[in-house]
């Protein structure tokens, strides 16, 4: 891995065994863009790759006989303002009004591993020969600005990670007004777009479409999380991609605030995409001296499908972004009270469930929502971090202390960055909350934003909420946020938020290491790789329907390791979709993720309870390879526009995973809807050893809802790695329909055999 730098020609050359980045200072002393994509032989030129003809209606930036137009040259931080028509990656607004910026190389810098960018999450190196970081230098002599481009390079992963720097180096001011993370261009527009969209309760459904001429993708407007509409990813796929083969290029922003995801394709059939804090209310005043850092965004590139960048993706999340105790480590098995009691609980009825959840393996309690203030409904209470002694007489500590008795850690909701009307807090500091003078203030869920832009509030909230963790024995926290953001006053506020919320999360992970974080927005609306470099799950989605979570589930595992993904068994039927679904799928489904309960488990038939007994000590054998070591290989998608298997376009869906060394996986078959005198199945896995004989081993019994005495009948065959993953597994329909027909699933366990 190097980053190679040739002088003579100022060629800058970023590669490892599998990829390639090449940029060079062009004639104007701006920064061309050569080629990014699969590994090639280094050159002390590439400038044979620019490309220049003269076309009508080309302004030119260069003096005669020059042919460099901005219009159609690849740049790799394109500007406002001389003569490239397209929308630009960075714009600045001078004293006197101009916007034209003309960045002039200075240098570089090269230096191995890569620095920090706190109080902005970023990916890091855990030895400093992971990576090496090249930072380019250039100037704008009249408006006295200085522009970093930072690349940083991984050694073992097909993985560039870029941020943008601005520093006022002069005596003006200036405003910034558009700051992309980074901007990449093609000279072509072979590719079809993919993102991640969708909504509260159907979070990260997967999009394809071919890129079509003009500008198109996604962005983020919310200003208090990434969003459950948009997710800060944006993937170009050659349109003969698929799961396994193909080109394809993945772009992720680690950023939890307003997003900006876009892809153009120029009149040439160029294509430009930029990633970045979306411009929309967005401005950053630099004074002299004055620095602007932008969010990180992270470039993978795959030779072998989106399953090859969603691994590359999952592998660097766990290894360079996720931080503290539970990297790399298995998470507790919990229940969450939730969707058991909502508000309606008291110490009595939490211990209750409690118990029966220790009766059956669970490791953790987590208490929701309801449990400080005048909590006891959505209306009030919030930012009142400080117990209810009605509700809850022993208070937190108290409560904490019986659950650690009963042999369970004990976990804790909160959501610190809200605040209602009918609260202490706001009685005490009503200025605190984000608005702008003379506007209606809108609400949503009865709450406001607190103004996490001023450091005042911060401490306010970290000293409340420090307070009751010092004070109780607490071993996981679930970070809430409910609502998007209205009325922000100035441009600064919204990224000052995000940097707020990124300082208070650094705060408390600082002062207690030892706590495992969930983040959660309304379910799914931050699940972001921001995030994650403070807390290593994040809730999924409110919708906890076990069919739904094989849409939500899989769309999100496009980017995000499966360790990631908050996922819990609920009641039937279930609260979001009235719908019920065998308790074996709910476990099925949930057991690609971090799994829990949240339900009361006192309500179950003795049948049930033995089968959340068995999910819970099969969690507990599987969930090392689920969560820690397995590679995760997409099978079966839900989403027809990614298909590449016979099963009919959604019905059916499948994953496994596999562990490193490729002799146990564990791989899964969900269907929506049964059929009837159905067409043959198969399931054909991926990522074994083709030449080692394999056991398969699967529950042949009815689910529990059929009744039957036994609900555990183990069957197996044995076949080679080659015969599963090209002539596959027979899907049983007859096993199927006893196993409850619609959203019937089976799990085959896949051990190597000595
Ligand atoms: C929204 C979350 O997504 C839910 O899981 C739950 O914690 C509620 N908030 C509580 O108000």
């Amino acid at each position: 891995m190097a980053v190679i730098v040739h002088e003579r020609t100022g060629t800058f050359h970023l590669t490892n065994d599998a990829v390639s980045y090449v940029f060079r200072v062009m004639e104007n002393h701006q920064m061309e863009h050569l080629y990014y994509g699969a590994k090639i032989h280094d050159r002390e030129s590439f400038d044979h790759l620019h490309e220049e003809t003269m076309r009508s209606q080309m302004s030119i930036s260069s003096p005669e006989p020059s042919l460099l137009s901005m219009q159609y040259t690849k740049q790799e931080m394109p500007v406002y303002g001389t003569g490239d028509y397209r929308e630009p990656a960075l714009v600045i607004r001078q004293e006197n009004g101009s916007r034209i910026s003309d960045f002039q190389y200075q240098g570089y810098r090269i230096s191995n591993g890569k620095k920090s960018l706190l109080p902005l999450p970023a990916t890091y190196t855990n030895e400093d020969s992971d990576a090496e970081t090249l930072e380019v230098i250039l100037y704008d002599a009249l408006s006295e600005t200085e522009l970093i481009l930072s690349y940083t390079i991984f050694a073992a992963l097909p993985v560039i990670t870029r941020h943008t720097e601005i520093t006022q180096k002069g005596t003006q001011s200036v405003v910034l007004e558009r700051v992309m993370s980074m901007s990449c261009e093609w000279n072509d527009a072979e590719f079809d777009l993919v993102t991640l969209d969708g909504g509260w309760a159907r979070e990260r459904y997967i999009h394809r479409r071919p890129l079509a001429s003009g500008i198109q993708g996604v962005l983020g407007l919310n200003g208090t999380c990434s969003g459950a509409e948009h997710n800060p990813f944006l993937a170009l796929m050659r349109p003969d991609a698929t799961e396994q083969s193909g080109e394809v290029y993945g772009l992720n922003l680690i950023y939890s605030g307003n997003h900006l995801d876009q892809a153009e394709v120029s009149t040439f059939d160029m294509t430009r995409v930029m990633m970045g804090i979306h411009p929309q209310n967005f401005e950053w005043n630099l004074q002299t001296g004055e620095s602007f850092i932008s969010p990180e965004a992270v470039m993978v590139y795959s030779r072998a499908g989106l399953g090859e960048m969603s691994r590359t993706f999952h592998s660097l999340y766990q290894n360079h972004l996720v931080r503290g105790k539970y990297k790399n480590e298995v998470r507790p098995i919990l229940l969450n009270n939730w969707e058991a009691t909502y508000f309606d609980f008291n110490e009595e009825k939490l211990l209750n469930i409690a118990a029966k959840a220790k009766e059956a393996g669970v490791e953790l309690f987590v208490l929701d929502d309801g449990w400080f203030g005048a909590r006891n409904d959505d209306y009030r209470g919030l930012g009142d971090w400080y117990v209810n002694l009605q509700k809850l007489p022993s208070g937190i500590s108290g409560l904490s202390k019986k659950i650690e008795d009963m042999g369970l850690k004990f976990g804790l909701w909160v959501e610190l960055e809200m605040v209602n009307k009918d609260s202490d807090l706001y009685r005490s500091h009503p200025d605190w909350i984000i608005g702008t003078e003379g506007r209606f203030e809108s609400h949503a869920r009865h709450q406001h934003v607190l103004d996490y832009s001023k450091p005042e509030v911060v401490d306010y909230i970290y000293e409340m909420i420090a307070k009751v963790i010092r004070e109780s024995s607490i071993s996981y926290i679930k970070w809430d946020m409910n609502r998007y953001m209205t009325e922000p006053g100035n441009g600064e506020v919204m990224h000052r938020y995000m940097l707020g919320v990124y300082d208070l999360y650094q705060r408390l992970t600082s002062e207690f290491p030892d706590i495992l974080f969930e983040s959660c927005a309304s379910g799914g609306a931050r699940f972001d790789a921001g995030m994650l470099y403070f807390a290593p799950q994040a809730w999924t989605s409110d919708d906890t329907d076990a069919n739904e979570r094989r849409k939500i589930q899989y769309g999100t595992s496009l980017v995000y390791p499966v360790a990631s993904m908050g996922s819990h068994v609920s009641a039937v039927p279930n609260h979001q979709l009235f719908r019920k679904t065998p308790i074996e799928s709910r476990a099925n489904i949930a057991c690609f993720g971090t799994f829990g309960y949240e339900l009361d488990l006192n309500l179950l038939s003795d049948a049930e309870i033995e089968a959340v007994k068995r999910q819970v000590q099969f969690m507990k054998k599987y969930r090392r390879l689920i969560q820690v070591e397995g590679k995760l290989y997409r099978l079966i998608s839900p989403f027809p526009a990614v298909n590449r298997t016979n099963a009919e376009s959604g019905n059916e869906m499948a994953w496994a995973v596999v562990s490193p060394d490729r002799k146990t996986a564990l791989a899964a078959f969900y269907q929506r809807l049964n059929k009837v005198n159905a067409s043959w199945l198969r399931l054909k896995l991926d990522g074994l050893n083709p030449d080692i004989l394999y056991r398969i081993t699967w529950n042949d019994a009815a689910g529990v809802e059929a009744g039957e005495e036994t609900a555990v009948d183990m069957k197996s065959y044995e076949a080679y790695g080659d015969e599963l993953m090209h002539a596959g597994i027979p899907i049983d329909r007859i096993l199927l329909n006893r196993k409850g027909g619609d959203f019937a699933s089976v799990l085959y366990e896949v051990e190597a055999v000595e």
